[in-house]
């Protein structure tokens, strides 16, 4: 079905970490492709496009979302954190740092949308259990690391009480 009076573009403000942006955008334009193509923040990926993997996870008023599933129009007045916004002043997170620690990371694609959702998890629950992690990082796939350097990133990263 044909809208004729949907309107081809939108003045989007959002705040994506921590600055605030206004641009106009068309009204089907993906939130993936907002950041990426337009803000220039590529640490979130597109594999599936489809909601399936997870690479394109952000923070979206601090849950996690899948970007390729969004419209950055649903955005409006949001607040976004990307994988760019999780260091703090150059500064790995934590957890971020355990990824490296644990050797938690090969081609690196799947890693920005992984480190978000672990990041979340260990927001609501500090020592979640292995099996829980597992649960909460299946909407998250990897192609390269056969999961058990994550899993350990994340368990070791919560076992030492670390600030996410
Ligand atoms: S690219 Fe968005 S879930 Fe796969
Ligand atoms: S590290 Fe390559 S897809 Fe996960």
């Amino acid at each position: 079905m044909i809208y004729l009076d949907t309107p081809e573009y939108f003045d989007l403000e959002v705040t994506v970490n921590g600055q605030r942006h206004k641009h106009r955008v068309p009204t089907h334009l993906r939130l993936l492709d907002f950041l990426r193509d337009t803000l220039d923040l590529t640490g979130a990926k597109e594999t599936c496009g489809e909601g399936e993997c997870g690479a394109c996870t952000v923070f979206l008023d601090g849950q996690t979302v899948n970007s390729c599933l969004v419209l950055a129009v649903e955005t409006h007045g949001s607040e976004i954190i990307t994988i760019e916004g999780l260091s703090q002043g150059g500064t790995l997170s934590d957890l971020q740092q355990a990824f490296i620690d644990e050797h938690g990371v090969q081609c690196g694609y799947c890693t920005p949308g992984i480190v978000l959702s672990a990041t979340q998890l260990l927001r609501e629950e500090k020592h979640p259990t292995r099996e829980r992690i597992r649960f909460e990082l299946a909407g998250n796939i990897c192609r390269c690391t056969g999961y058990q350097k994550i899993f350990s990133a994340v368990a070791n990263a919560a076992c030492k009480h670390r600030e996410v």
